[in-house]
């Protein structure tokens, strides 16, 4: 079993390293109900450590109630439902791989569940999908020669012409030269951890931080170390601090309306930032989707609007906001990173595809500042008809900030609240959440849940809503 292990430390002994590796690869599904793990010799001796580091990891494993273990039999994944796997497949189980927690989508097949609260989505009645498709349709019956072409590796000029202007528009002035049309933010995410973060490096990111970048920088066998928050965003002061003893390589941020803590770092805090990042000549990565997604007053500046120096890779997602089967987003950087992106890029796709690129394009040249205005406004009242709710039947202990725009709630249980069990509970009932687990690395407990209060329309969010609310009151009913 291969596990990346950090031998300088890292902030976690070795027995946690392993475990927290082991337990998320069990809660991700990877290791299923019922697999054996590793002998405590064998496993020593593949890692290079001793058997009392492996029986400390076990140990703790079998107290979080992942495996059990008894004498001459070894350690099991714990069975928590049955699992029918095919025969002969269980080589499998210890055939190394690089992406520790890859299989987190298991969790979040959307169509297990009628209220599916753990999607950070918009519902498809809010988004242009009719003149998106219109133009797309028209695309491909005047202009099918788009299919036959791999278009360039940076983006389609047009729509870079496009997107320059709509990020001058939001105070950050670029060439079209300067950016590059993406498959996703995530893929923009995963192209800068490809391309300067190696096993080892340091990355800083929020405490909780976006799950898809976590897997990506746990793929890349970084160190990943978690800035605590407070409802300013990233505590920038604590980081300097981290910064003193651990240099960072990288330090990602989603500074508005953050995935999922709803948090916005506050001006102060970015124009710390940046100069953290200039005095340790590292990148930081701003990704940003919900920007345009205030409810009140807009954001503070971004903090590649203040970037005079190339330190910020910038990254809008338009998928999020318009389609996100249209996979695109933009990225912005200076110099020569982003021509080592665009690089990348074409190592990894040779390009997005032209004709959603062609798609989007008049939308986001002519409609999108109003359709975005409208889109604000319905998802405020989202947001408002969730705190309602909250208010009526949130059970007492269960705490809550409302963030001033995005698609999140961020929700706190109290202490007896088992998040695992209440999952399961939740879906049998048709609903699901993520838990807060999953937005740090290594397993770590956390007390909170995201619930994403626009992926559905605004009467099943409050018909799903009042349902999770009162299960949860009677999950923490203490017993008579
Ligand atoms: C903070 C953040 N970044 C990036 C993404 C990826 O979005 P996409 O690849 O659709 O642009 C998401 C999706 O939920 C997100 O919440």
């Amino acid at each position: 079993m291969h596990i990346e292990i950090n031998r300088s430390g890292g902030g976690q002994t070795l027995p946690l390293q392993i475990s927290g590796t082991i337990a998320e690869r069990i809660t991700s599904g990877l290791l299923q109900p019922g697999a054996r793990l590793p002998s405590v010799r064998g496993l020593a001796l593949s890692l290079k450590v001793s058997q009392v580091t492996v029986s400390k990891a076990y140990a703790d494993l079998e107290a979080r109630g992942h495996i059990l273990c008894s004498q001459g039999r070894g350690c099991y994944v714990a069975q928590r439902e049955q699992n029918v796997r095919g025969r002969g497949a269980g080589w499998q189980d210890s055939y190394d791989d690089y992406l520790p927690r890859a299989q987190l989508w298991r969790n979040f097949d959307v169509s297990e569940v009628e209220y599916p609260f753990h999607l950070a989505a918009i519902h498809s009645s809010l988004l242009p999908l009719a003149p998106i498709g219109a133009t797309m349709a028209s695309l491909v019956r005047e202009q099918p020669e788009l299919m036959a072409s791999y278009g360039n590796f940076q983006g389609d000029a047009e729509l870079r012409e496009v997107m320059r202007q709509h990020l001058q528009s939001r105070g950050i002035p670029l060439g079209s030269g300067d950016l590059m049309i993406t498959s996703g933010s995530q893929q923009g995410i995963d192209l800068v951890a490809r391309t300067f973060v190696g096993p080892g490096d340091t990355v800083y990111l929020e405490a909780p931080s976006y799950t898809g970048a976590i897997d990506v920088f746990a793929g890349r066998g970084a160190e990943m170390v978690f800035v605590p928050m407070d409802g300013d965003g990233m505590r920038v002061d604590k980081l300097t601090a981290m910064c003193d003893r651990k240099p960072p390589k990288l330090i990602y941020t989603n500074p508005t309306y953050q995935n999922p803590s709803g948090a916005t770092m506050s001006l102060t805090r970015r124009q710390r930032l940046l100069e953290l990042a200039r005095s340790y000549r590292c990148l930081i990565v701003e990704d940003d989707p919900f920007s345009d997604l205030y409810f009140r007053q807009p954001p503070p500046p971004s903090i590649k609007s203040m970037d005079t120096e190339g330190h910020v890779v910038y990254m809008k997602s338009f998928s999020k906001v318009l389609a996100p089967g249209s996979r695109i987003a933009c990225v912005a950087a200076g110099g020569n990173i982003l021509s080592r992106l665009i690089a990348a890029k074409s190592a990894s796709d040779l390009g997005s595809p032209l004709l959603t690129q062609r798609a989007v394009l008049p939308f986001i040249a002519r409609k999108y500042d109003d359709y975005a205005a409208n889109l604000r406004n319905a998802l405020r009242l989202r947001q408002e008809s969730a705190a309602k709710l909250l208010k009526r039947y949130a059970p007492p202990g269960v705490s809550w900030q409302l963030p001033g725009g995005g698609l999140n709630l961020w929700l706190e249980l109290p202490p007896a609240a088992e998040i695992g069990r209440l999952h399961v509970l939740a879906k049998q009932e048709g609903i699901s959440f993520l838990p807060g687990n999953v937005c740090y690395a290594g397993d770590k407990p956390s007390r909170h849940i995201r619930l994403c209060y626009s992926q559905l329309t605004s009467e099943g969010m409050e018909r799903g809503l009042r349902q999770f609310l009162l299960l949860l009151e009677r999950y923490l009913q203490p017993p008579d």
